[in-house]
């Protein structure tokens, strides 16, 4: 494949040369209650093909609320964990508890054969890290993505956290990924195009000089981690589908300091940034309504991780 040119990456914006992210040993697999019921997948590790609709029944819709503020509170809880010290798997650990004990199975869990019950990617690594022994140092930024399956219905949503002291330019990754993903939602209500929400992520991100990661994708969710509403976060003019009241999906932007392509570890699953620049990112969970978007993945007040840690 050629190499994409893009805007945005400049020499000035590099931050201080860190040592790449390396691998930690990757504990054993956490075993769930037989009383918390399990998402289709949970056994084989297979998925199998998007059969639900891509809207949401009443019914779907208060038990999206319901998983989406578990997964909301679990990410809150997460967050106080995102401190020099904590070894990734330490936070795999107590989201596992925490999801568990709201009577949840944690979504990741032996997804397409993920051992790991979230997903902790710190630094250059733009999604699907694997909690591990690494142990987060003063300076990193992490990406915790929580997802939640309760109530037949997956919640799932994501915040980058700052560990400890870290560099100017690296907040302004974070403090900016934050925005464009809220510029986009702002976009979201019956009858817009789905293209208008790259188009919101992208215009920002271009301001800030950021890339904006393509190979990974907002996705529809509901009753199925991932259904067949496809969300770009650039602007793809050919997404032209119309938004429509009770669709489910999430809007998660992947922003970089440099390129936008990315390598995957020799586990299959690590995506980090063929450069080495750190990448921050996103998400929300949210549901189209008569007139506008209600995010599903916030607390029943209204809280969430990206508004309380990352402003
Ligand atoms: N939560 C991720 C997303 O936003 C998906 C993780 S899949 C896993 O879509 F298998 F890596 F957990
Ligand atoms: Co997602
Ligand atoms: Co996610």
């Amino acid at each position: 494949m050629a190499k994409r040119k893009r805007k945005g990456a400049t020499a000035t914006l590099a931050p201080p040369s860190e040592p790449p992210v390396q691998p930690g040993m990757i504990g054993p697999r956490r075993s769930v209650p037989a009383t918390v019921a399990r998402p289709p997948y949970a056994l084989s590790g297979d998925p199998g093909p998007s059969v639900s609709d891509v809207v949401r029944t009443p019914d779907e819709i208060a038990s999206m609320r319901r998983a989406g503020a578990a997964a909301a509170e679990v990410l809150m809880i997460a967050g106080t964990l995102a401190v020099p010290g904590t070894p990734t798997d330490a936070i795999d650990a107590r989201v596992h508890d925490e999801i568990v004990s709201r009577g949840g199975y944690p979504s990741p869990l032996n997804y397409r054969g993920f051992p790991k019950s979230v997903c902790t990617s710190v630094n250059e690594i733009i999604c699907h890290g694997i909690p591990d022994t690494r142990q987060l140092r003063d300076g990193d930024i992490i990406n915790i993505d929580v997802t939640i399956f309760l109530d037949g219905v997956h919640g799932d949503t994501s915040c980058t956290f700052l560990v400890g002291d870290v560099d100017e330019v690296s907040t302004m990754l974070v403090r900016e990924t934050r925005i464009a993903m809220y510029e986009a939602i702002n976009v979201v209500a019956p009858g817009q195009p789905f293209n208008a929400i790259g188009r919101a992520i992208q215009t920002h991100a271009e301001k800030h000089r950021l890339g904006v990661v393509r190979d990974f994708i907002g996705h529809g969710v509901g009753t199925e981690f991932h259904s067949n509403l496809q969300i770009p976060h650039y602007y793809q003019p050919r997404f032209t589908k119309k938004m429509e009241s009770g669709m489910s999906f999430t809007i998660e932007p992947m922003l970089t300091l440099g390129g936008i392509d990315f390598v995957l570890w020799d586990d299959d699953w690590t995506a980090a940034t063929s450069d080495g620049r750190r990448t921050a990112q996103f998400e929300h969970t949210m549901i189209v309504t008569a007139d506008g978007v209600e995010l599903t993945t916030v607390t029943p007040g209204g809280e969430c991780a990206a508004d309380i840690y990352a402003t």
